[in-house]
């Protein structure tokens, strides 16, 4: 089964507070949701292998790590997921960037692909998807399934706020998918809110309530 890890730094957990405070207007919101979204991306890259290179400090010759140059792609969920990018990015701005968009349809309330762009070599790179709601975890498990067809093998969950019901689905439907959330919070209401959640993060983030 997949793993949920919930980052707990207090950086992350102050952030997500102000976050969630429906007296946070738009460009403090878009603001802090791009800084948590630094914030775990440092936290998600932990196990990025490393190589030795040897170099000379100006005192002596040295054996140094970098990043053995594994490839990665960042993958929002259109539209809130578009919140997180530009703050993964500032960790990992050689990163590709994909897009998923997926609308709920209104008789089976299924989750319908209707927009994919990946980067062409999907089967060399791994995949980090984002979306800041976990939910229901109906989108999640859609995106996932649209990533895993054209070849994808190696994919992380990142959300900011994740239900328990979507967390289930996630790893009934994908149990090889681990799951990075800054909150599992206690559970969705009748219209299918996150509780206490923050509300519609796209409404949020563009300011279109
Ligand atoms: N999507 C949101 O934006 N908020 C929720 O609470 C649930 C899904």
């Amino acid at each position: 089964m997949g793993k949920v890890y919930v980052f707990d730094h207090p950086l992350i957990q102050h952030k997500l507070t102000y976050i969630r405070d429906e007296r946070t207007g738009t460009k403090d919101f878009r603001e802090l949701v791009d800084e948590v979204a630094t914030l775990m991306a440092f936290e998600i890259t932990r196990d990025l292998p490393l190589e030795d290179v040897y170099i000379d400090t100006p005192v002596s010759e040295a054996t140094g790590k970098i990043l053995s140059g594994k490839k990665l792609a960042i993958v929002p969920i259109l539209r809130a997921g578009i919140g997180m990018v530009d703050g993964i990015l500032k960790l990992i701005p050689a990163a590709k960037v994909g897009h998923v968009g997926l609308y709920r349809d209104p008789e089976t309330l299924q989750p319908i692909e209707y927009y994919v762009k990946l980067p062409s070599d999907v089967e060399e790179r791994d995949f980090i998807l984002v979306d800041p709601m976990l939910a229901t975890g109906g989108s999640a498990v859609e995106a996932i399934h649209s990533l895993k067809k054209r070849g994808a093998k190696n994919i992380k969950f990142l959300c900011l706020v994740a239900a328990p019901e979507g967390v289930e689905e996630i790893q009934k439907e994908h149990d090889d998918v681990d799951i990075y959330i800054a909150s599992l919070d206690e559970k969705l209401n009748e219209k299918g809110y996150i509780v206490p959640g923050l509300g519609d993060a796209g409404d949020r983030l563009f300011g279109t309530k």
